[in-house]
């Protein structure tokens, strides 16, 4: 299975899941074979704003590298700043976008699932963030 240009080592991929799919959790999935982790979502406001604990979320070890990165927001132009520096670091496979998420405190701040009703916000990212993480289209 191709994804982009990467090649994940198998098609059973561990799914994101806040408060489950942390770094300890993830390594261990992929030392019983997944072919490729995802973190837990991550909110690219946190991030925007320095939250070290968002920041943490970010750790990848060298065991689960390289893993997928799900970020969350609703600001197209803070989703682009940080899919560029996610999109740099070595240990990412490539980034995901959260437009599921159903929960109250995401969805009333128009984030995760909130996306499906303004298709157009939904487009306004996905360009930014696809145009943000170009160092993602070179070959890892
Ligand atoms: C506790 C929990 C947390 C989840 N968190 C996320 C998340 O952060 N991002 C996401 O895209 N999906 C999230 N999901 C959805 C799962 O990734 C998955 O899509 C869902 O459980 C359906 O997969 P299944 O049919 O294999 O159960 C979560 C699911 C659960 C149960």
């Amino acid at each position: 299975m191709n994804i982009g240009n990467f090649v994940p080592e198998n098609n059973v991929f561990l799914a994101p899941m806040a408060g489950v799919t942390d770094k300890a959790f993830r390594i261990i999935c992929k030392e019983f074979g997944a072919g490729l982790v995802y973190t837990e979502m991550v909110s690219s406001k946190g991030l925007y704003y320095g939250s070290q604990r968002t920041e943490f979320m970010l750790d990848i070890d060298e065991r689960e590298a390289p893993a997928v990165v799900q970020i969350f927001g609703s600001d197209a132009d803070i989703m682009g700043y940080m899919a560029e520096k996610i999109s740099e670091k070595e240990d990412v496979a490539f980034i995901d976008i959260n437009m599921g998420c159903p929960a109250p405190k995401i969805v009333k701040n128009k984030e995760g699932s909130y996306l499906m009703r303004e298709p157009e916000l939904a487009k306004r990212i996905v360009k930014k963030v696809v145009e943000k993480s170009k160092s993602l289209l070179l070959v890892k």
